[in-house]
């Protein structure tokens, strides 16, 4: 009878830990409708908090990628940090899913995670498909090539290969310029090392890449040089969340903190100024 009173201790508070996660909207796990925004209060099932699925491409130094330096297999970087003092600030346990950046947003939408976070751009044709925060980082684009050939501005990327990720405003950048530089083609890959390499190996010539992920991929590549390149679109990153989402106000309130209380400044030092 003990046994049976435990057990159904435990299928109460099971049950319980259930409806509070429903009641904080982890879409990802209830597959439901996840508008309303984590309450950051504890349960009553042993003070767990509601949990919040987010999604990243962790394969963009130093916003997010794999550190396998401690001998274990880690996701790090300056989003990851952010992601962190969100989930503290406004109370949710935090776990990153990693995929490739062209499967973020249909993950989104198909509410499989609450949240993205990817050095995202929130650009005016992804507003239709999802909600973004205030923006919490600015970038622009770079050319990056082999050292010394010369493709300092884009009209240089005439005749050239030029790579880009899947998906990424990059790529519709490399669009918009292949509509009036000759010759300029496009190859779209997955993932940015796969770029570095085929770049490396004289695949392609240059690659459109971010500012600050160009400066990493070119300081451990001594064979490349990145150029900063005047840009359609503005790039800079925000969290993305599906449309409708009445998440975005709190975590614009814990970005507003982010920015005010200097801790924003801190992991720029941290992650982008070493
Ligand atoms: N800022 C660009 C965009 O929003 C590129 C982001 C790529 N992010 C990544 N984690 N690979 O399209």
């Amino acid at each position: 009878m003990k046994k049976m009173n435990s057990l159904l201790t435990l299928a109460l508070a099971s049950a319980l830990s259930i409806t509070v996660l429903a009641g904080c909207g982890t879409g990802a796990q209830q597959g439901g409708d996840n508008k309303q925004a984590a309450s950051g209060t504890d349960s009553a099932a042993g003070g767990a908090k509601p949990k919040m699925v987010m999604a990243t491409s962790a394969d963009y130094p130093p916003y997010e990628f794999h550190d396998t330096s401690s001998g274990k297999d880690e996701i790090v970087g300056f989003d990851i940090d952010i992601a962190n003092y969100l989930a503290k600030e406004i109370g949710f346990d935090l776990e990153v899913k990693d995929m490739d950046f062209n499967g973020l947003l249909p993950a989104l939408q198909s509410k499989r995670v609450d949240f993205v976070m990817a050095g995202m751009t929130p650009k005016p044709e992804r507003l239709e498909n999802a909600d973004f925060s205030d923006m919490y980082y600015d970038a622009k684009n770079t050319i990056v090539s082999k050292k010394g050939s010369n493709l300092t501005k884009t009209e240089d990327l005439a005749g050239k290969k030029v790579g880009v990720q899947l998906g990424s405003i990059q790529e519709g950048e490399a669009q918009e310029l292949a509509k009036n530089i000759q010759g300029l083609e496009i190859k779209s890959l997955n993932k940015i090392p796969e770029i570095v390499q085929e770049l490396k190996s004289n695949r392609i010539d240059a690659a459109i890449i971010e500012d600050t992920v160009a400066k990493g991929y070119t300081e451990s590549n001594q064979d490349l040089e990145f150029n900063v390149i005047a840009q359609s679109t503005p790039a800079g990153s925000a969290v993305a969340f599906p449309k409708g989402s009445e998440n975005v106000t709190k975590f614009n309130a814990a970005i507003k903190k982010l920015k005010d209380s200097g801790e924003l400044d801190k992991l720029i030092k941290k992650w982008f100024e070493k």
